[in-house]
């Protein structure tokens, strides 16, 4: 695992924008695993810029997303879709038939998982997995005590994460208490992940989730065994991580990160 800090919070947004631009420059046929939530808006931000201005062509991207609520049509506006729409789809040249959510609104719940599974490795299985981390540890919406060797299924959303994500919903009450959901299994199978957390807010569960033990109580921590993991932070949100200057140290030392320094 790599373990990135960075001064600021746009610094932090800029790099991870700036690593998913480079893997696409590199494989204009990349097949993009995708997350939603506040964290990432900037991030979708930078590369709706980066199309603009300088010519990021997402026309032979694909792109899978790992959750998606139970029971919300695509066009309420607390959709994944909606939010997938509105910060990155709408904005840049790739095809939505290559994008693809779980399909919430599916009469066959039970059924669903296996179908996104099958679609992910049709596509060929997804190149870079894009990440970030729940107040309780989640990723995606693998909850406490998901399976490690999780798939892409139908979840009960924790109480923590019910109380994260209903400010979004009027009222708060209406929010889902149901979503479908990448497992940790089929994350761990993608090529490259990079984490992006942010924030103060995130600094204890994200300690627990880097330098503590391996635990489905803190699923994020299931990132320990991929071997090619990317966890970049802004310093608030790496602040109670006990190995910063080594970290530090890594990042000035690696030659990857020559062109992004
Ligand atoms: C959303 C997802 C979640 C979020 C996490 C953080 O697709 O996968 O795991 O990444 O809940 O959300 P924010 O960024 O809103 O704090």
């Amino acid at each position: 695992m790599q373990v990135i800090i960075q001064p600021d919070t746009q610094s932090a947004v800029k790099l991870t924008a700036a690593v998913l631009a480079d893997a696409l420059r590199r494989n204009p046929e990349m097949t993009f695993g995708l997350a939603t939530g506040a964290t990432m808006e900037g991030v979708y931000a930078e590369l709706v810029r980066m199309y603009r201005e300088e010519k990021l062509d997402f026309s032979s991207a694909k792109t899978f997303n790992l959750d998606e609520y139970i029971g919300l049509p695509v066009e309420d506006k607390n959709s994944y879709r909606s939010y997938m729409d509105k910060h990155l789809f709408d904005h840049i040249n790739i095809k939505k038939s290559n994008t693809h959510l779980p399909n919430g609104m599916t009469p066959d719940i039970p059924g669903e998982g296996s179908r996104y599974e099958a679609a992910i490795k049709a596509a060929g299985g997804l190149d870079l997995q894009l990440l970030g981390i729940g107040q309780d540890g989640h990723i995606g919406f693998n909850e406490p005590l998901s399976s490690l060797r999780s798939r892409t299924r139908d979840k009960l959303l924790a109480p923590q994460t019910l109380q994260q994500n209903s400010i979004y919903f009027d009222p708060p009450e209406s929010m889902p208490r149901r979503a479908f959901t990448m497992g940790i299994g089929t994350i761990l199978d993608a090529r490259k992940i990079v984490m992006l957390v942010t924030g103060e807010s995130k600094s204890d569960i994200i300690a627990q989730a880097i330098e503590g033990p391996v635990s489905s109580m803190v699923t994020a921590s299931a990132i320990q065994f991929h071997n090619d993991a990317t966890v970049i932070l802004d310093q608030a949100a790496a602040s109670k991580l006990k190995a910063q200057d080594y970290y530090h140290w890594c990042f000035e030392n690696e030659p990857y990160w020559d062109k992004f320094r």
